[in-house]
């Protein structure tokens, strides 16, 4: 069979671009660890408010510059709705959700967790620049899912 010319050199360049292509995802998951945030662990939904570290939501201390959020979202809010963290911190946000599937997002940052009933999602992220950043929920969750936000300050 004859095969001309330019369509031998297109299905050499397809073939070099998708090894490519295959190269750069197979590097930066198996060397750079790159994954998609997905749940850490379980927990049952029913009890979250009573079970650690979710019986007592807030901002931890971890270590000199890095701090965890817990938080729990509930239809129509997350708890706390508000938290403060210094400028220049690494912050890891651990959140589970009390009732039925919700989404959170930290506008201006890489976070953005889905949070399915019975799992903790997390996320780690820098602030770096000082200011007021928007959590919203950005699956719907009900009635009042546009009302469903909160507030990461950085000082
Ligand atoms: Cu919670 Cu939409």
């Amino acid at each position: 069979m004859h095969i001309h010319v330019y369509e031998k050199t297109i299905l050499g360049l397809t073939l070099v671009i998708l090894v490519a292509a295959l190269g750069a995802i197979g590097g930066s998951v198996f060397a750079g660890h790159a994954h998609l945030p997905g749940p850490v662990m379980r927990v049952d939904p029913r009890t979250v408010a009573q079970t650690p570290p979710f019986d007592a939501p807030g901002v931890q201390q971890l270590g000199p510059n890095h701090y965890l959020v817990v938080m729990t979202a509930q239809a129509w809010s997350f708890n706390p709705t508000e938290v403060t963290v210094p400028a220049g911190s690494m912050v890891t946000f651990q959140i589970a959700s009390v009732d039925v599937t919700h989404g959170f997002l930290i506008e201006d940052t890489n976070v953005n967790l889905t949070l399915i009933p019975g799992y903790v999602s997390a996320a780690t992220t820098t602030f770096s620049t000082p200011g007021t950043y928007l959590i919203v929920c950005h699956e719907y969750c009900g009635l009042g899912h546009q009302a469903m936000y909160g507030r990461v300050v950085v000082q």
